[in-house]
């Protein structure tokens, strides 16, 4: 006896949800505009046959990514401070994002041995970009002392030593870089989540923005976002 052939609804096209297709447009807007970058830096830094530190170009952080990407058009800076440049993936997608960058300024400590070439690498990328430039070091010290009454920054990205003393220094004195309309960006930092959930390397971010805001120093513009695990800020 033929076994009874059961008959199987047809397969509807499986209708993606808001977020695919956020995600889609967001990864054909990376391809058309950085994606090659990303996969270049990438290379370039493990060349050196060290392991490459924690980036924005890595395909978990695709939702940070993208809201990073996102903040950068519609902010639209023509000037961008970073700290933490490590392979230079987050500049890369600043850089590419903005469209009539003019300054662009980085700090390291260059522990690691791809930060000088990678950023050399980049820099010739935007030939547009009249005065980018990379101060290796502690930016503890290093921030402070390159400071110039004029040099004010559109967007500030913070991402550099994620203990709690060290990012907090870092919003302290990034403050003498901002005007009063500058954004602040701060990595691994989510203020609306109970924060002994937070993983460890969140932290000290956590706790040194929180500090800064309750010191009256800055406050938020706007939710940082749970799956984006940066907040964004200004001073007051
Ligand atoms: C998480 S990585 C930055 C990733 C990068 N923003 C990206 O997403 O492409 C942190 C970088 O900050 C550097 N760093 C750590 N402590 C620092 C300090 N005190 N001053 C300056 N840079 C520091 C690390 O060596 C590393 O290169």
């Amino acid at each position: 006896m033929h076994k009874r052939q059961r008959k199987l609804a047809p397969i509807k096209h499986k209708e993606l949800s808001k977020e695919q297709l956020s995600r889609n447009s967001y990864l054909t807007v990376e391809r058309n505009k950085c994606g090659s970058k990303l996969e270049t830096l990438t290379k370039m830094a493990i060349s050196h046959g060290k392991n490459v530190e924690g980036h924005l170009g890595l395909p978990q952080f695709w939702r940070k990514r993208a809201r990073f990407s996102d903040l950068m058009t519609l902010w639209n800076p023509s000037s961008y401070m970073e700290i933490g440049f490590n392979a230079g993936h987050s500049s890369a997608l600043a850089l590419s994002n903005s469209r009539n960058l003019e300054r662009y300024l980085a700090f390291d400590i260059g522990v690691h041995p791809y930060v000088k070439p990678n950023f050399e690498w980049l820099k010739r990328q935007f030939p547009s970009v009249k005065h980018a430039e990379l101060v290796i070091g502690d930016s503890t010290k290093t921030v402070p002392a390159k400071h110039q009454e004029n040099l004010k920054f559109d967007f500030i990205h913070i991402d550099g030593g994620h203990q709690e003393g060290i990012a907090y220094l870092d919003l302290v004195n990034c403050k003498n870089y901002a005007h009063n309309k500058t954004l602040v960006i701060m990595d691994d930092c989510i203020l609306h989540v109970n924060a002994q959930a937070l993983p460890a390397h969140m932290h000290g971010p956590n706790n040194a923005v929180r500090k800064a805001i309750n010191q009256g120093l800055m406050e938020e513009v706007c939710l940082g976002y749970v799956d984006c695990e940066h907040t964004v800020l200004r001073y007051m």
